[in-house]
């Protein structure tokens, strides 16, 4: 089956083509950071009139790159949810408008089952079951995966998300959004053990994150460490690895909990964060010494993309799931909710 996927939930159009036997045939994505970058953050109005330019040449430079036409279009599979709700609309009225007049069948993906199943684009995909880390600009969550829709929620942030508290730190440096990058690049000029940032929530038991406090503490070290325009360059490199190695050492330390809870051997890391090096590199120590292995996706699969969607739709295609005849936009939407591959389809939604 050969799937057209489609990301807007955000501030990245992705679109992608993926064939069920013979794999990934082409993608592209537009990033609108640069035109976000101005206000410090997506603005969602922005977002939404974006996607809708580049949505449709997107889908034809993928077509292009696979070397077909729309006529080839199987099935179709885009961004239901969660995201902003603008940026989702334009994403389902393409897909649903592209489904009718090509007479394919069309479904409606979690975007962060997406994310989660990105590994599986990788030549070495991870078996079920295992233990997923989701980190994103949203989402910090530890969930037991024994298959596809088969999700338990093991622990998740109580407040910010991990990719929230890189772009909040990233502000407090005066560095441009989206922050995650850019820290991660000024912390790899610092030097370790200037600063110490608090490890929260790894001193008592559970899953459960917080990273709100972590933002505080940053706020309170620059704060002393001078005026943020005044900050010496080798002070904000030393702040941004000490914030970086809080928060990799406490995902790991959750990471490992869970695991040995579980007894699974296969952790997966997915979202955005999951890019950042020095967290591949903690999770890949944690694990080796453990006798477990860690998966991730290509760095460019780890942050929005089409290709995900169009993976993920075409697991639940196949199997046979797809929309009624209503575009599907959900801003909030446990993925706990979904059903598992082969029960029938109900998104916790009204249909
Ligand atoms: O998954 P994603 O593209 O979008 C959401 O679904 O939220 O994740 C974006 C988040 C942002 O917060 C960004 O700062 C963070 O991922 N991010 C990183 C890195 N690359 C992206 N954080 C740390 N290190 C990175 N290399
Ligand atoms: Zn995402």
């Amino acid at each position: 089956m050969l799937v057209l996927g489609i990301e807007t939930s955000c501030d990245e159009t992705g679109v992608a083509l993926y064939h069920s036997e013979r794999g990934l045939l082409g993608h592209a994505l537009f990033s609108q950071v640069g035109m976000h970058a101005d206000y410090g953050g997506v603005v969602p109005e922005l977002a939404s009139r974006d996607h809708v330019r580049k949505l449709l040449p997107l889908c034809d430079e993928v077509l292009a790159q696979a070397g077909l036409t729309r006529s080839a279009i199987e099935a179709i599979a885009y961004t239901a949810g969660p995201g902003l709700i603008g940026a989702l609309m334009v994403g389902g009225s393409v897909a649903h408008a592209l489904a009718l007049a090509l007479d394919v069948p069309v479904l409606g993906v979690h975007h962060m089952e997406g994310h989660l199943l990105a590994p599986m684009l990788e030549p070495t995909p991870p078996a079920f079951p295992f233990v997923a880390l989701l980190v994103s600009g949203g989402h910090t969550q530890l969930v037991q995966v024994d298959g596809i829709g088969e999700y338990r929620m093991l622990g998740e942030s109580v407040d910010d998300a991990a990719g929230e508290a890189f772009d909040k730190t990233a502000k407090m440096l005066g560095l441009d959004y989206p922050g995650g990058p850019r820290v991660a690049a000024l912390a790899a000029q610092g030097r370790s053990g200037r600063y110490r940032f608090p490890r929260p929530m790894t001193d008592r038991p559970g899953l459960d994150f917080s990273f709100s406090g972590l933002k505080t503490f940053t706020l309170n070290t620059v704060t002393a460490a001078g005026e943020a325009g005044t900050l010496d360059e080798q002070v904000k490199a030393d702040i941004a690895l000490a914030f970086e190695e809080a928060v990799v050492d406490t995902l790991m330390i959750k990471c490992r909990r869970a695991l040995e809870a579980s007894g699974c051997e296969r952790l997966v890391i997915a979202g955005g964060v999951s890019a950042n090096r020095r967290l591949r590199a903690a999770l890949e120590a944690m694990t080796a010494k453990r006798g477990a292995s860690v998966f991730y996706a290509r760095p460019e699969f780890c942050t929005d993309n089409g290709a995900m969607i169009a993976y993920a739709g075409c697991q639940r295609l196949l199997a046979g799931q797809r929309d009624g005849d209503r575009i599907i936009a959900v801003p909030r939407w446990p993925m706990d909710t979904l059903p598992a591959l082969a029960e029938p389809r109900q998104h916790g939604l009204v249909d």
